[in-house]
């Protein structure tokens, strides 16, 4: 088998310490001339230097590695978080581990067991549907981690963990106001699941809005969706036939579906019916969709993920017994931004 070469054969190779080969690779400050930092650089390209991470992890209790457990990779609105957040983590030297839950509890519980056995010091936790309806089992398998959890995105207002999200509830104001703004009367609604807390949330603001206009939001007209295509396709008919002349899909891929279904039939988006939706994921993969949307922030989502963990790392040691991500959370919640494109218009 080939010869791994190791930090001692460079220093060999270039008549200096191990301790130099290791500043001068890691970029540490060291005394040495330039001259022969570019030799020490040289030779470990030479001799196919590769750092072995399973040996500095020993050294330092540290694996650099982060994990971020996302409940539907299908989705779009997880990949571009999944990616901001990779990003964010590899520019302080992480890698990043993804995996998906499938929204599945089960699935969930034996991700956290494998993050836990690769030793990772941190994760990103997006809680599957499952858990976010039940979210006893999810809480007993955090408590028992002995690295730094984030819940991200959903069931953030919980405050039982450390947490970021976006601010569903203005999100939903926000939406109302835009159509309201428009003259619309009698507006609809498409929700994703009942069973993520972000859905209700989002409902809940739009709903108080349109309470406040004197134009409650119709039991009728509130459908329930499954945040995937379909559901803002099966949701169209119902809602076109009781008339509604605007729609707020509580996410992008509802409202897609939902006008895929008002254009077979014949008709137009907006001037028959004018559609919201969440997440602005169309910008975010590069198709320039039309859809007025709310966007999440996700960068802005994704840095304040990274300072939590970030800072929880930093003070671990000691702190790890105490698990203060539990004992002492802190909820952070980024306002999303109505994004005006061409599915909305004047009554
Ligand atoms: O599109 C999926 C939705 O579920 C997003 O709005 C996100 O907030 C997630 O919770």
């Amino acid at each position: 088998m080939n010869h791994k070469a190791t930090l001692k054969d460079i220093a060999k190779a270039c008549d200096v310490s191990v301790t130099a080969v290791s500043l001068v690779l890691n970029d540490r400050p060291t005394r040495m001339s330039q001259k022969k930092r570019g030799l020490i650089v040289e030779t470990a390209k030479r001799l196919r230097y590769v750092p072995n991470q399973a040996a500095r992890s020993l050294a330092t209790n540290k694996s650099m590695l982060l994990a971020l457990l996302i409940p539907d990779i299908e989705n779009m609105f997880f990949a571009s978080l999944a990616k901001e957040l990779e990003d964010v983590s590899s520019s302080n030297g992480y890698s990043l581990l993804i995996a998906n839950s499938d929204d599945s509890q089960h699935a969930e519980h034996k991700l956290l067991r494998q993050f836990a056995s690769r030793g990772v010091d941190g994760l990103f936790l997006i809680p599957s549907r499952e858990s976010v309806n039940n979210s006893k089992t999810l809480k007993k398998d955090v408590s028992t981690l002995d690295f730094p959890v984030v819940l991200t995105d959903r069931l953030v207002s919980d405050d039982w963990c450390d947490a970021v999200g976006s601010d569903n509830y203005v999100g939903g104001q926000l939406a109302a106001q835009a159509l309201l703004s428009k003259g619309h009367k009698r507006i609809a609604c498409i929700s994703g699941d009942a069973r993520t807390g972000n859905m209700n949330r989002r409902v809940a603001g739009f709903s108080s809005v349109l309470e406040k206009a004197g134009l409650p939001l119709d039991p009728n007209l509130n459908c329930s969706g499954n945040y995937r295509y379909t559901g803002g396709y099966h949701a169209a008919d119902h809602i076109i036939d009781a008339g509604a002349t605007a729609v707020f899909c509580t996410n992008d891929l509802m409202a897609l579906g939902f006008i895929q279904r008002l254009e077979e039939r014949g008709l137009s988006c907006p001037q028959d019916c004018s559609v919201i939706g969440y997440d602005n994921i169309s910008e975010r993969l590069g198709f320039n969709h039309r859809l007025t949307t709310l966007d999440q922030n996700i960068s802005a989502m994704a840095a304040a993920c990274n300072d939590v963990i970030s800072s929880r790392i930093k003070d671990m040691g000691s702190e790890s017994s105490r698990r203060p991500w539990i004992t002492q959370p802190k909820q952070q919640f980024i306002r999303p931004t109505l994004v005006n494109r061409a599915t909305i218009s004047e009554l």
